[in-house]
């Protein structure tokens, strides 16, 4: 059997998922924009064995781990009803991130995402059926959902849309689409300055952080904000409006916070240095005119997402003011990438 090896990217999203239904749904819409320089790779090798059941080992970064080896475990087990094939074999497991484990980033975007993408490879290879799935990502979406919401979102490059919305026909819950189709040239060479401010692991894991919408005070406003905020966002990438996507972007951010800060228990997961930076970035965008902006997920550190054509004053920019500002003055130079890549078939 072949070893099948995938690297898929982290996203970031610009209208933002926070809020979950079972099995796994988004109590609203999102849409992300898939990275290039941050992703993890992940190698599959199937060996035939005789006994029953799930059987794999895990190796992160080089090293035996135990503790993710049972979580892949119990979502194989979980997708089983898809790929039945997969108590047929061992699987060695093996994944790195090209970020490192204690920035802040999340890595299960990309992790679920590459782990999806093999699987689904597996599938094909074994010539298994694929059951009622359009196309191969199509199921590889879904499955990485199953895993992680916001992978769903890491199985396309480029503009990405997760959850049902009236304002895209082809739109769904249970997997997320490609809508580059619909964004205009400028947002094609978006890049995005992960500013480091603070690299532990995070404060609130997303499960407790999704669940925190439930009974919370705000939480239909947010939904209908998300929503509302999904059908300017597919207006403003259509026709190029750079000036409209930064107030979208930043409210987004901002209101993800807001709900956390004002749910039961709270979380205040912005550092003082992070609300720096996001004064720094205003500052900046008022005195150069340049439409950059800033994004946040679940933690500390800042996005700074900027058009690709102010490149080196922005570099300069994030060296002189905002590097200041972050853990050991570190942040990743990160842009829009093309999503997933089939790296080896051994
Ligand atoms: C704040 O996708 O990590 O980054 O589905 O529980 O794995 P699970 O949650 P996850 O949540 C992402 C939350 C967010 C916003 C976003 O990426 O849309």
């Amino acid at each position: 059997m072949h070893k099948i090896t995938y690297r898929s990217p982290a996203n970031i999203a610009l209208v933002k998922y926070w809020g979950k239904k079972k099995p796994q749904l988004p109590m609203n819409p999102s849409i992300s924009m898939s990275l290039k320089n941050s992703y993890t790779e992940t190698t599959i090798e199937p060996v035939g064995k005789t006994t029953t059941g799930i059987s794999l080992n895990f190796v992160f970064e080089g090293k035996e781990n135990k503790a993710f080896a049972q979580r892949i475990e119990s979502f194989l087990s979980s997708v089983l009803p898809y790929f039945p094939f997969l108590v047929d074999y061992h699987l060695n497991i093996s994944s790195s991130n090209s970020f490192p484990h204690s920035s802040g980033i999340a890595s299960s975007a990309s992790a679920m995402s590459a782990l999806a993408m093999c699987l689904v490879r597996l599938e094909q290879q074994l010539d298994e059926p694929n059951g009622v799935f359009e196309t191969p990502e199509q199921k590889a979406s879904f499955i990485a959902r199953l895993g992680s919401g916001s992978a769903a979102r890491s199985i396309y490059g480029g503009y990405t849309l997760w959850g049902e919305t009236p304002s895209y026909a082809k739109s769904f819950d249970e997997y997320a689409v490609d809508i580059n189709a619909s964004v205009h040239p400028v947002f094609q060479e978006y890049k995005d300055a992960i500013l480091l401010v603070s690299q532990g692991v995070k404060k609130v894991s997303s499960t407790v952080g999704h669940s925190l919408m439930n009974n919370h005070p705000f939480a239909e406003r947010r939904f209908r904000q998300a929503q509302d905020n999904i059908t300017k966002l597919f207006s403003i990438l259509e026709h190029g409006n750079q000036k409209a996507f930064v107030d979208i972007v930043e409210e987004e951010a901002l209101s993800l916070h807001a709900m956390m800060m004002t749910s039961s228990p709270s979380f205040i997961l912005m550092a003082p240095n992070t609300l720096h930076v996001i004064e720094k970035i205003r500052e900046f965008r008022e005195n150069t005119g340049i439409p950059a902006c800033f994004t946040l997920d679940a933690g500390a550190n800042v996005h700074f997402l900027y058009p690709g054509e102010h490149t080196a004053t922005v570099e300069q920019f994030i060296q002189s003011e905002l590097s200041p500002y972050c853990q050991d003055g570190k942040y990743i130079l990160d842009e829009i990438g093309e999503g997933p890549e089939f790296l080896l078939n051994a």
